[in-house]
């Protein structure tokens, strides 16, 4: 687990990091001077990335020059106006009735089981079954869609040794090589609504003015970002109720708090724990100096801890008011999925807490965390109904 996610700081909210040479920003004020400026700390941190190696390839470029996450300046901004035009709020809210539906039907499998993994069988299927159906593509084949977004988080491993071996190479090399077959896998249904439009997300991107690979990338990127930052964010908010009480008799008795403790859970656990940029010139952050080509990780999970932004930081405080944590980022890459990961969490916690006990965990059976650096939450969660 990550150090920052104990509550446990550096002394300075900006430090050279020699694990992966490169620099931590664990403060707010310095996160907010680094994600405000894109042009001096950018997205496109494929040349640290070793395994990448060569660009010229079509997969790697999917992942990266050609990927909104980490795409820079105007082509980034005209991606994401196009791309917004297709993935709209509107798009999103009208999902309530159907997210409501299947949350309905994942609760109906858990009747008369006093004790379930919580991960396994409300947050892992829910969202990935939600994106797979805006999309259009089949929610049974959810599992390979979980396979490919694992294969994916691995291949980047290798970035965090300081001294990366051949055989860690070959590894992020081989997970980037099991993923490749989810391009396909979307070309095909791509092609397929080009033939013939459904009402469907990926009939729309295809009609809309993005090329066949842009349209593969930003459904790669739906597929991926849009289901296991979710699933994560659902097992962290009952985790958070599990460990604090009084909010979780508080959410119970007025359902109106469902946000805010969602809000605290992405401030306190983060699914994203960190952004990547890279610096293009000489610079400084909070006033230390930070020289061109430096890898910048800007610790969420420790900036959302800053006490010098938020009072009490380590409380679960319902009425924090208002909560500007950077779970979801900030400034332009800021989540065009929050609207989506926020509607369905909030739809997931009124139907469990209309419809099952409280959900604990068992000291004796603790939470599994997510084995990727890159993520901040429970692989499993273990629970029982009271
Ligand atoms: C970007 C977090 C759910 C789609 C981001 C970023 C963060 C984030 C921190 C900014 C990355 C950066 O600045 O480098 C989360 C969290 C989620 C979540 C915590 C759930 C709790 C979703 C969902 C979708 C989605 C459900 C779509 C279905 C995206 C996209 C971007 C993005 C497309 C890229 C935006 C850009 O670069 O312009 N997300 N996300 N996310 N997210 Fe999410």
């Amino acid at each position: 687990a990550h150090y920052w996610m104990h509550g446990h700081r550096p002394a300075e909210p900006v430090e050279f990091d020699e694990r992966f040479g490169g620099w931590n920003v664990t403060g707010y004020a310095e996160a907010q001077q680094v994600l405000a400026d894109p042009q001096t700390f950018n997205s496109d941190t494929s040349r640290f990335f070793p395994s990448y190696g060569d660009t010229d390839d079509k997969t790697i470029r999917l992942l990266t020059s050609d990927n909104l996450l980490t795409m820079d300046g105007v082509a980034h901004r005209d991606r994401r106006r196009l791309v917004s035009k297709v993935f709209t709020p509107k798009i999103v809210a009208d999902m309530e009735p159907r997210i409501a539906e299947l949350v309905h039907e994942i609760v109906d499998g858990l009747t008369g089981k006093p004790e379930f993994d919580f991960v396994t069988e409300v947050a892992y299927p829910l969202p990935v079954s939600v994106i797979a159906e805006m999309l259009g593509v089949p929610s049974s084949d959810r599992d390979l869609f979980v396979y490919w977004a694992d294969r994916l988080f691995e291949s980047k491993t290798i970035f965090y040794d300081t001294e990366p071996g051949q055989d860690a190479m070959a590894a992020s090399q081989a997970a980037i090589r099991d993923f490749e077959p989810m391009i396909g896998y979307l070309a095909e249904h791509a092609a397929e609504r080009r033939q013939r439009p459904r009402q469907d997300l990926l009939s729309m991107l295809v009609e809309s003015d993005l090329s066949d690979d842009e349209v593969i990338s930003f459904a790669i990127l739906l597929l991926v970002a849009g289901h296991v930052t979710t699933t994560l964010l659902l097992g962290s908010t009952i985790m958070c109720l599990d460990r604090h009480r009084d909010a979780a008799a508080a959410v119970r008795a007025d359902r109106t708090l469902v946000p805010a403790a969602i809000e605290e859970t992405l401030r306190l656990i983060s699914p994203v724990p960190m952004l990547a940029r890279g610096t293009t010139v000489d610079t400084e952050i909070g006033g230390r100096p930070v020289p061109a080509e430096q890898l910048v990780m800007v610790a969420i999970g420790a900036v959302n801890r800053d006490p010098r932004q938020f009072p009490n930081p380590d409380e679960f405080d319902l009425t924090r008011d208002p909560n500007p944590h950077v779970g979801f980022g900030r400034g332009v890459h800021f989540c065009l999925g929050a609207p989506l990961a926020r509607l369905e969490t909030r739809v997931a916690m009124n139907v469990l807490l209309d419809r099952l006990g409280d959900l604990r965990t068992d000291p004796a059976n603790p939470p599994v965390f997510h084995p990727s650096i890159e993520m901040g939450g429970a692989r499993h969660l273990p629970v029982k109904q009271l």
